[in-house]
């Protein structure tokens, strides 16, 4: 009689890990579909990440997630790597192939694109005027900007413009797609809101303890949308303006939620919903 397999262990792995939200979300799923299996937190300093990540293949890990400052580290050691995580410089997800190696993916910009989809329907470039000519603005231009921006390409944004403080790093993310991608003065900003339908908020303004994003947006055109990924607070100053504004918004707890889908169901074998109970039990831990 050979054994039964032991119950499949994820983990996500960062440095400080204790405000992780992830094994409140994979914890949801695992009871809401009856699995046996578990999600924990490990906390991993810098200089031990690569010999953690040697590690794991032996570990009884199936999977995990990786999040800051790992995600840049993750991305150089990993054996195989989807084409999306290779075009952002970053894994988020990790998983062993068949051969037993280290395979990374990065879910952040299909995350970011499934909650937009859910939040303003899935003709929101229709909706938003980018169809018709309009632009998706973003702020920032770090890591999440990265990511989101590799999403909008994929869903086939013709125009997508990057503002950031320093604007050097705006400038590196043209190479995404010089074509298609234009990096702007910050300053510009206030008077490039006309033309956009679609402004993403990726920098940390508007954070709990941060300076808000201090930005008038009378400029947008009605029927804009705009998205932040700050979840804490879970209304930013950005959404409560667009808010008053009866602009449509789409917060950054749903990119959280969507993110972590396509681990689940690589690790476990069901491919779990974002449900209005997994929201609020995370909005319950803000
Ligand atoms: P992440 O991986 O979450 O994107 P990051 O790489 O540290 O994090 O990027 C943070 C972003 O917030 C950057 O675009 C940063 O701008 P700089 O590149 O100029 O640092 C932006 N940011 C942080 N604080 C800011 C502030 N006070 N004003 C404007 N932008 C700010």
């Amino acid at each position: 009689m050979t054994a039964p397999a032991p119950a499949p262990k994820a983990f996500v792995v960062g440095h400080p890990i204790a405000h992780s939200r992830s094994p409140l979300i994979h914890g949801h799923w695992l009871s809401a579909h009856g699995l046996a299996g578990s999600y924990e937190r490990l906390d991993v300093a810098p200089e031990a990440f690569a010999d953690f990540l040697s590690g794991f293949p032996a570990s009884g890990f199936v999977g995990g997630n990786v999040t800051i400052p790992h995600k840049e580290a993750a991305f150089r050691l990993v054996a195989t790597m989807t084409p999306r995580a290779e075009r952002i410089g970053a894994v988020n997800t990790l998983s062993l192939d068949a051969a037993g190696r280290l395979h990374g993916d990065n879910t952040d910009a299909p995350g970011f694109l499934a909650h937009l989809d859910a939040t303003l329907g899935a003709d929101w470039p229709e909706t938003t005027g980018i169809g018709a000519g309009r632009t998706a603005l973003l702020l920032g231009a770090g890591g999440a900007a990265r990511a989101i921006a590799v999403g909008l390409l994929e869903r086939g944004l013709p125009h997508i413009r990057i503002a950031n403080r320093t604007a050097a790093r705006a400038e590196a993310l043209r190479g995404l797609d010089s074509a298609r991608v234009e990096a702007v003065a910050w300053d510009h900003v206030p008077g490039l809101l006309g033309e956009a339908g679609l402004l993403v908020n990726t920098t940390s303004l508007g954070m709990a303890g941060a300076e808000a994003l201090d930005l008038d947006l009378a400029g947008l055109p009605d029927g804009a949308a705009v998205a932040d990924i700050v979840y804490v607070p879970l209304e930013t100053p950005l959404l409560a303006a667009a808010r008053a504004r009866s602009l449509r918004t789409v917060d950054g707890l749903g990119m959280l939620l969507h993110q972590a889908v396509p681990g689940f169901a690589r690790w476990f074998g069901v491919t779990p919903q974002v449900t209005p109970d997994l929201r609020a039990l995370v909005v319950a831990d803000i």
